[in-house]
């Protein structure tokens, strides 16, 4: 009696055991895939990046078309940093918010779609400089977010050339669209465009730049994309160009319309994506709240490591607010400041290569309320499927605002 009861006690001890290695072994094979996944040393390439939108995301698109000098950076400081030979058409001293992205992904740089012979296999960017949602804005200068959606259709049949269908359709319902778009909507084309504002007023406006995102977002849906991040609309009011052009300048005031309106465009982007969420089956998406972040950072430049959250880098005027940088506009006298580094911005309307590179970090593992519900990390490798730290800290849209 007493030996078998020592027995089964032994058994249930053995089965305890036992599924402790178990879990012990299961705990460290997740943990070589969380390693292998998302160490930026080991190559292993995250999904390929789609890249749409305006001058915050344009790596040299518009150095292909029909464009005014304001809407293209092929001029030096443009690139000045060093990290390219020269200018490419990004409109920062070195490189935009995607390269950094590209880098983390284990990606290489992801070329214009414009650029002859570029190679696609990795992702491409449609992204031009003073492009907006609506085809009104900035008309016949740029490649407009419909137009950029037509591009997307050519790489699609290039991959599948490539490829073949079923491989490049696992790689585009696996990719990162990464939208960065808007901003030149409300500038050029609202608070530039007397008749627009006669015609539209503030809500109805904004109300229309949203239905038509939500159009394109839906379009990639149904082409198969799943997985999306937007750099939401940084507050325009403080861009230099606008600060100069306050009507109630003093030291510290932005444009405060243009502000609103950002707040208005991220509100409502943030009311749809929720609710898209909930209509697209497997929808995942990356958002954050950019206004704040860049507010945070143009108010106390100090604490984040900068010197001057108001003046632009390169150009002229109060705020260097005058578009000027590079001399090949109308105007061809310049300023340049000694190290772009200490400044949040870079021209009268971008910020510098430091900004893109820190707003590249917080949204690639920032925290769930800051960024989410999904975090870029977690996108382009679908951690969330291989750890059981992502089970435990899974994305929860209510912490994020
Ligand atoms: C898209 O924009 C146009 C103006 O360009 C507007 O007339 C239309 O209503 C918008 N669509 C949606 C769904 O909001």
């Amino acid at each position: 009696m007493l030996k078998n009861k020592n027995q089964s006690f032994s058994v249930l001890a053995m089965a305890r055991l036992s599924s402790c290695i178990g879990y012990f072994f299961l705990f460290v094979i997740l943990r070589c895939f969380r390693a292998s996944a998302s160490s930026p040393s080991h190559k292993t390439a995250g999904a390929a990046l789609f890249i749409f939108g305006d001058s915050t995301v344009d790596v040299g698109n518009n150095n292909y078309i029909t464009t005014t000098p304001e809407n293209r950076a092929d001029v030096k400081p443009y690139g000045q940093n060093g990290f390219f030979e020269g200018p490419t058409g990004r409109f920062s001293d070195g490189r935009v918010i995607v390269d950094y992205i590209a880098d983390y992904a284990n990606l290489p740089l992801i070329p214009p779609f414009l650029q002859p012979s570029a190679d696609y296999t990795y992702g491409a960017n449609f992204a031009s400089a003073g492009g907006g949602v609506l085809p009104d804005t900035n008309k016949g200068l740029v490649i407009d977010l419909p137009t950029q959606l037509k591009n997307f259709e050519e790489v699609e049949k290039a991959l599948t050339e490539k490829l073949g269908e079923a491989q490049a359709k696992e790689l585009i319902s696996e990719a990162v669209y990464f939208i960065s778009i808007g901003s030149n909507d409300y500038l050029g084309g609202y608070l530039g465009n007397p008749k627009m504002q006669e015609t539209y007023i503030p809500e109805v406006y904004v109300g229309m730049v949203i239905g038509n995102l939500t159009n394109a977002i839906q379009a990639l849906y149904e082409k198969g994309a799943r997985k999306f991040a937007f750099l939401s609309l940084s507050p325009l009011g403080c861009l230099p160009v606008l600060r100069a052009l306050n009507p109630k300048a003093s030291e510290s005031d932005c444009f405060e319309a243009g502000s609103s309106l950002a707040l208005a465009h991220n509100n409502a982007l943030r009311a749809i994506l929720t609710s898209l969420q909930h209509i697209l089956k497997d929808l995942k998406y990356c958002n954050s709240n950019f206004y704040n972040w860049l507010d945070d950072r143009i108010k106390n430049p100090s604490k984040f490591g900068f010197k001057d959250g108001v003046n632009a880098c390169c150009g002229s005027g109060p705020y260097g607010g005058l578009l000027t940088c590079g001399g090949n506009k109308k105007a061809t006298e310049f300023q340049l400041c000694n190290n772009a580094d200490e400044h949040v911005w870079w021209d009268s309307f971008h910020p510098t290569e430091r900004i893109h590179e820190q707003f590249a970090k917080a949204l690639w593992n920032g925290p769930p309320f800051s960024v989410g519900p999904y975090n870029l990390e977690t996108l382009f490798f679908n951690v969330e499927k291989l750890t059981i730290a992502d089970i435990v800290d899974a994305p929860d849209e209510h912490h994020f605002q």
